[in-house]
């Protein structure tokens, strides 16, 4: 059975997201909010969150064999994430979606998953 990594595209279509992602927020004054919790430089952050997502939509595993977990509760826990940081963070994925210009059936399916994992990882 294809995974949703299989029918993205594979990682260059997932580093191409991420790479989409931290573009958004690293431009869009209006998630000034959550750029500023994050690191001037962005380039490690797309590493890691390329090799997660590759392995959250059922692609290669490297995230995990490199000892992480994929429950992001934990290594969010230092950061105040609330409603409003979750939704800035959902408007650079909506950025990113958009502009690799995924298939639309996939987005309908993946974009409400990713929006429970943003909400996971809210805690204030
Ligand atoms: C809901 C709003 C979110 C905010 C405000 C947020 C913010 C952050 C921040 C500030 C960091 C540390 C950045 C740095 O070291 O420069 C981080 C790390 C990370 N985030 Fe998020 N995040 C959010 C949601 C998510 C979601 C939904 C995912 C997964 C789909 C995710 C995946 C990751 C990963 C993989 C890391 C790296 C963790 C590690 O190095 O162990 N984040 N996030």
């Amino acid at each position: 059975m294809k995974t949703p990594y299989d029918v993205m595209g594979g990682e260059p279509v997932v580093r191409a997201l991420v790479h989409e992602f931290y573009k958004a927020m690293d431009t869009m004054p209006e998630v000034k909010k959550i750029r500023d919790m994050h690191k001037s430089d962005l380039k490690p952050m797309e590493e890691r969150l390329s090799l997660y997502l590759m392995a959250w939509l059922g692609g290669p595993r490297t995230w995990l064999e490199q000892g992480n977990g994929m429950c992001m509760t934990e290594p969010h826990a230092p950061y105040k994430i609330d409603a409003e940081a979750r939704d800035m963070w959902m408007m650079c994925m909506d950025a990113a979606l958009e502009a690799v210009n995924l298939d639309k059936k996939l987005v309908e399916v993946l974009r409400p998953a990713l929006a429970d994992v943003a909400d996971m990882v809210r805690n204030a």
